[in-house]
């Protein structure tokens, strides 16, 4: 039987809970007290069926483990907490030795992960691997197009000079045209491979600059509004790509506007959250809110995918594009949309040493307010 180490526990992003053999609570780490919203200094020393309701499937759960002193895994469990909300759990429970009690006291180790969060992530991983093998499958194709189409443009160059006729020149530059117009598509689709280079940032001053380009391209009829949360943490970040990806999004929400309209510009921190499978205690959520016509219902599974358009003259490639400088930058985008509604957001992970101009921060308010 192992001893588990308390100092361990307390950095696992899973709920732990440990129990004595008498069904006593030992111990909650941080990730349960903020699950079951309990302190583990109040909650020490009470019993399972006083902290929660509804507990016959975990303590069949635990009469299992214990008979067999193995692992349990129980995947459907819901749990009553405080008498008021109920959360829908699995739970691991593995028979242990409690680690800082009197020597060889046989206990349990309780790991409950929430299952609506649990299909999330997994959803979330699903899109993230499915976009890198978007990214590589777009990448290899590009260079393919690439290379043949400088040849075909060469040639066409070399034929327009040799031609006597005045009126083929027509065809040789409708070919020469349309090369242009694919290598400049080609290029587009290859940018995002450049290095990123990072460097402390305010996403404020993306924010602002992509709103002031966006107010030149459109002079009149476009309202931004902003709600900036001035408290956020500086990012670690390649400011252009930055700038582009976001860009990108609020161009799109100009453009379903038609100058008829408003777009919101929002930013929060977001606290203890999972992204491209790594746990961050910060991150930065923007939100990119506009009031137009909405996603069309038929494109909205495919808007990521490469050369998806629903706009004439679009080349669908911006929110690819957006998509791949956020991936970069370890974070997320998605968006909801409903008819007059369309919201993206846009979670870039803070860096734990990105971190400590916030953390410092906070620490002075709690020092000024206590
Ligand atoms: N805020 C929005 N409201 C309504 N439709 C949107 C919105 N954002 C994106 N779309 C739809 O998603 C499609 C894909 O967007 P994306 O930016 O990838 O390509 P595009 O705008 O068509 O072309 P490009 O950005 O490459 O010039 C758009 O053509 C549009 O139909
Ligand atoms: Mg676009």
């Amino acid at each position: 039987m192992t001893t588990p180490s308390l100092s361990g526990l307390d950095l696992l992003p899973t709920a732990v809970v440990l129990v004595d053999v008498g069904l006593a609570v030992r111990y909650l780490n941080p990730a349960a007290e903020n699950l079951f919203e309990m302190s583990s200094k109040n909650v020490a020393g009470q019993g399972l069926d006083k902290l929660f309701s509804n507990t016959a499937v975990l303590q069949a759960a635990i009469g299992y483990a214990r008979a067999n002193n193995c692992s349990y895994t129980e995947h459907d469990l819901e749990l009553g907490v405080n008498g008021r909300t109920r959360l829908h759990l699995s739970c691991t429970v593995t028979p242990v030795e409690l680690p800082d009690g009197k020597a060889h006291e046989d206990g349990l180790l309780l790991e409950f992960r929430h299952i609506e969060q649990q299909l999330k992530i997994a959803r979330e991983e699903r899109m993230l691997d499915q976009s890198q093998a978007t990214r590589e499958l777009i990448r290899n194709l590009a260079h393919e197009i690439k290379n043949p189409l400088g040849g075909i443009r060469g040639a066409a160059q070399l034929l327009d000079r040799e031609l006597e006729r005045p009126n083929l020149h027509e065809y040789t530059q409708v070919i020469m045209k349309e090369a242009d117009r694919l290598q400049s598509l080609m290029d587009r689709l290859l940018t995002p491979h450049r290095l990123p280079q990072p460097a402390q940032l305010n996403i404020h001053e993306v924010l602002e600059r992509v709103r002031s380009l966006i107010l030149a391209e459109y002079p009149r009829g476009i309202a931004i509004r902003r709600d900036y949360d001035v408290s956020l943490p500086l990012l670690n970040g390649d400011k252009e790509q930055l700038i582009q990806a976001v860009l990108n999004v609020v161009r799109n929400a100009a453009q379903a506007l038609q100058e008829r309209g408003e777009i919101s510009l929002r930013t929060r921190v977001v606290r203890q959250i999972t992204l491209a499978r790594r746990r961050y205690s910060h991150a930065i959520a923007v939100e990119i809110r506009d009031n137009g016509p909405g996603i069309p219902e038929g494109l909205r599974e495919r808007i990521f995918h490469p050369l998806v358009s629903g706009r004439a003259g679009g080349s669908g490639l911006g929110l690819t594009l957006a998509q791949n400088f956020v991936n970069q930058h370890h974070g997320m985008i998605s968006f909801e949309s409903v008819s007059g509604e369309t919201a993206f957001t846009i979670l870039l992970p803070v860096q734990e040493n990105d971190e400590r101009g916030t953390m410092n921060a906070e620490r002075r308010n709690e020092n000024r307010s206590a």
